[in-house]
């Protein structure tokens, strides 16, 4: 309202007037003064927060609830991110347009859940887009400003640059993921050697046991041949003893009337002379002295027919079961050696079960023994063996005796009861068959004894058929080899075959019997590497002596070169090593009737 519009509402007396007009004057001007100084202040005021506000780092907005969200106050730095305010209060640029477009959505979504869960106080950062076309990093603190009602009318929010702060936790954020990937990379670095160094240990742990194993199998063999030696020594002098003690007490029983007292006092001290022929025989078997016949033996037949035996012998408490899985059975073996093997194992184990019975298994298959095997047990050498399993489900072998019961006289049964014998004897024979004896047992549990022993070739016949097959004669025959294993079965096999074989291990010694008497011989059989003089030097002294013997050379594969230069010497028969019988019988055969 002005000042003229009031003085004309005025009623207008004379004296009253002037008075009221001036005191309504000095009022006036009293109150506009005061108006205009209070305006003033506040000017000042409003100036000095401008001021402070634009000095501030943060810019204030203060937003209108509506779809365009009026900016109705504004005041702080916006000019930090190249905007004016007036271009934010004309609404020439809404706050919405400078958000980063990624993080609108997400924006939107935090106040409408702040708004749904009727929060009035939050903080939001996000990215701007400053006018130069920077993005930077702000903190938005928004609080709702509600009318009389308590209905939202208006929003408040305090702007921050957190650019720099942003950039240093992003620094950090690098920084700690790569220092975590770099704890975990040396983490799998040190659990890589960790277990490294436990596959070191277990290796060394490994070696260890290995040496000490080797070490125990060293002694024990040392210990069984030292016994072998002494016990072999005093039962071949008490073999002979015994020989004259049985031969005087028979002449004495002859002259004796029978029936009579001393008669039955002899008989009796013969039987007990017989008990311990009987020992020493066992104790000759310990200790490999005893006579053996080798042959081809199928192993299995000989299981056989000592399972037939146990059936009728042990208890039927004891359920017996035969596994027969070798392919090739055939060793090279006394049978009754073989025999007495498979009853001391299998008659040990029945003992173990007498009480409670249980189950015997005696199992049969091939095994390969490889060089690392034969490593770790020296008496074997790489081949194919027979496996003999005698497997007990009784009372198991205390660990504190388990070194002790392969000697002889150990036992743990009652006098009378055993000898102590049973296990000395198998693992004489065993030792001697070039094989080996070992064995697992749990005390409650049971015993399992393995015996490995050489296979030869592959025989799938009977021992008998493969005399079949083989053309024989009666001619005289020279056989010589270094192996005296190779001679003790060439010289078997052939006599069988009706030939007469006079059998050297010696090259030299095989020239001096045939020099002896040359015309005794029809044919010579001989090894081509050997000691002193080789198969090739004896045929050419053989031939020099009876330039029409006829020679049969055995030759490994890699002598095969030889082999021309004994054709030019006159030689025209060769075999490969492994002899196989039946292939000499048969090149025996045509090279004699070849002569004939
Ligand atoms: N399968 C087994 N289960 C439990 N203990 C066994 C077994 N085999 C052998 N033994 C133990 O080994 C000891 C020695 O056995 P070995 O066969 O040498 O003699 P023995 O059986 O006692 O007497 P013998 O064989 O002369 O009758 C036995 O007394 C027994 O203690
Ligand atoms: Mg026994």
């Amino acid at each position: 309202m002005g000042d003229g519009d009031q003085a004309r509402e005025t009623p207008i007396t004379n004296n009253v007037i002037p008075l009221q007009q001036s005191m309504f004057r000095e009022l006036k001007d009293n109150e506009t003064g005061r108006i205009s100084k209070e305006y003033f202040e506040i000017r000042r005021k409003l100036r000095d927060f401008e001021a402070i506000a634009n000095r501030s780092p943060a810019a204030v907005f203060l937003w209108r609830l509506g779809d365009d969200w009026p900016v109705e106050f504004l005041c702080g730095n916006v000019t930090q991110f190249g905007y004016t305010r007036q271009e934010f209060l004309d609404g020439d640029i809404s706050w919405g347009e400078v958000i980063h477009p990624d993080d609108v959505s997400r924006l939107e979504r935090e106040r409408k859940d702040c708004r749904e869960r009727g929060i009035d106080k939050f903080t939001q950062e996000y990215r701007l887009k400053t006018r130069s076309g920077k993005i930077c990093w702000v903190e938005d603190r928004t609080i709702a400003i509600r009318n009389g009602a308590g209905v939202t009318t208006h929003y408040q929010s305090i702007i921050f640059d957190i650019t720099k702060r942003k950039q240093l936790e992003e620094r950090l954020f690098r920084t700690t993921e790569q220092m975590e990937r770099l704890v975990d990379e040396r983490t799998a670095e040190l659990a890589r050697a960790n277990e490294q160094l436990q596959l070191d240990i277990a290796m060394l742990r490994q070696a260890e046991e290995q040496r000490r194993h080797l070490e125990q199998m060293l002694q024990q063999s040392q210990k069984m041949e030292a016994i072998g030696t002494l016990a072999g020594g005093i039962a071949h002098d008490f073999n002979n003893i015994l020989g004259g003690i049985m031969g005087f007490t028979e002449l004495a029983l002859l002259d004796l009337q029978e029936g009579s007292a001393a008669y039955n006092n002899l008989k009796n001290s013969l039987k007990a002379q017989y008990r311990a022929v009987e020992m020493v025989n066992q104790i000759l078997a310990f200790s490999r002295q005893t006579e053996s016949d080798p042959v081809p033996v199928k192993v299995s037949a000989i299981t056989k027919e000592v399972v037939k035996l146990l059936r009728m012998s042990i208890p039927s408490t004891i359920e017996i079961t035969l596994e027969l899985n070798a392919v090739s059975d055939m060793v090279i073996a006394d049978p009754a050696r073989i025999h007495q093997i498979l009853m001391n194992l299998c008659t040990n184990a029945a003992h173990a079960m007498r009480e409670h019975g249980g189950k015997l298994i005696i199992s049969l298959s091939n095994v390969d023994i490889g060089l690392d095997t034969a490593m770790v047990c020296p008496e074997l050498v790489p081949g194919q063996y027979v496996q003999l399993f005698v497997r007990d489900t009784g009372q198991g072998i205390d660990p504190l005796i388990r070194d002790r019961i392969f000697d002889p006289f150990f036992t743990t049964k009652k006098p009378g009861e055993g000898t102590g014998m049973g296990l000395a004897v198998v693992y004489g024979i065993v030792k001697g068959l070039k094989g080996t004896i070992d064995l697992e047992s749990r005390p409650g549990e049971g015993t399992l004894f393995r015996v490995l022993i050489p296979a030869i070739e592959h025989h799938t016949t009977e021992s008998s058929d493969v005399m079949d097959m083989m053309p024989g004669g009666q001619e005289r025959i020279l056989f010589v080899d270094d192996e005296e294993f190779l001679v003790r079965i060439g010289e078997q096999v052939l006599s069988r075959l009706g030939y007469m074989v006079v059998a050297r291990t010696s090259s030299v010694e095989a020239l001096e019997a045939f020099r002896a008497q040359p015309e005794n011989f029809d044919l010579v059989i001989t090894d081509l590497n050997m000691p002193n003089m080789t198969g090739i030097d004896l045929s050419q002294e053989l031939m020099h002596i009876r330039p029409d013997i006829p020679i049969i050379l055995c030759t490994g594969f890699s002598e095969r070169i030889i082999e021309d230069k004994a054709r030019k010497l006159g030689i025209q028969e060769f075999i490969i090593k492994p002899i196989i019988m039946s292939t000499l019988a048969k090149t025996i055969r045509e090279i004699l009737e070849r002569r004939r």
